[in-house]
């Protein structure tokens, strides 16, 4: 199975696409969470992307696309992969197309994450990560243990520095702008789902599992 998950930041992808891996065992493709390892190993890619993320800009395509090529050539993406956060824009999908008939390994589905405004603020505003592990908590909808350290391995729990209000604002804009006419396009060629991302993690699990056919 290869699919593609679209939403605005904050929307759940990361969090439903964790749960398809533990359960399915296809892995998660997060071009967000390789581009974050890129920044803190301090690459090549890395140094370019970081300016970019902090602003809650996109990353050129050009790195974003070596990335994600690299990545689903491992073996363990061989029988399918769940796409986190790619494409984003017009060109990314269309890149990805291209790769994939390399491959010859077309695209399943792409099922947007359907949330208000107002969540999603919320979820972003409240997100809080593990150092350590990577783990994800929210202050609001998903609170970490009363000392503040991750459950899994006791780790420190920062915020994103994007995560800020000041970066979200852009973010959301840039998601309006550059990856919502996706929705479009991915209707247009018959493969788009939708979920409602609204409401506790397990029912929008069920409706997505439900949704893939799963
Ligand atoms: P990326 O890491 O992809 O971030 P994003 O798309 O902005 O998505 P998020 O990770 O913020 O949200 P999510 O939908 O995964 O939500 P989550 O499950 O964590 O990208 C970051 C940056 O990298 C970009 O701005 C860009 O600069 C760059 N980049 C990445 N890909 C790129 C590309 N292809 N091209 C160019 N640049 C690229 O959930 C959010 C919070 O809500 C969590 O706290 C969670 O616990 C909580 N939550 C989740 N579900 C629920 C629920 N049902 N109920 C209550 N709380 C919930």
């Amino acid at each position: 199975m290869r699919i593609v998950l679209l939403g605005a930041p904050g929307s759940g992808k990361g969090t439903q696409a964790k749960k398809l891996v533990a359960d399915y065992g296809y892995p998660q493709v997060s071009t967000g969470d390789l581009l974050r390892d890129a920044v803190t190993r301090g690459t090549a890619h890395g140094l370019q992307a970081k300016a970019a993320m902090d602003a809650g800009r996109l990353v050129s395509d050009d790195i974003v696309l070596g990335i994600l090529k690299d990545r689903i050539a491992q073996p363990d993406a061989a029988n399918g992969f769940i796409l986190d956060g790619y494409p984003r824009n017009l060109a990314q999908a269309e890149s990805l197309e291209g790769v994939l008939a390399e491959l010859g390994q077309p695209l399943d589905a792409a099922v947007l994450m359907e949330l208000d405004h107002e969540v999603l603020l919320k979820r972003l505003t409240g997100r809080r990560s593990c150092s350590g592990c990577g783990r994800v908590y929210n202050i609001y909808f998903l609170p970490p243990p009363a000392d503040g350290r991750c459950e899994s391995c006791g780790g420190e729990l920062v915020q994103r520095a994007d995560d800020r209000e000041e970066t979200i604002g852009r973010r959301l804009d840039v998601y309006r702008a550059e990856t919502a006419p996706l929705v479009e396009h991915y209707g247009e060629i018959g493969k788009l789902r939708v979920v409602a991302a609204e409401g506790p993690f397990e029912e929008v699990y069920g409706r997505l599992v439900q949704t893939l056919g799963l």
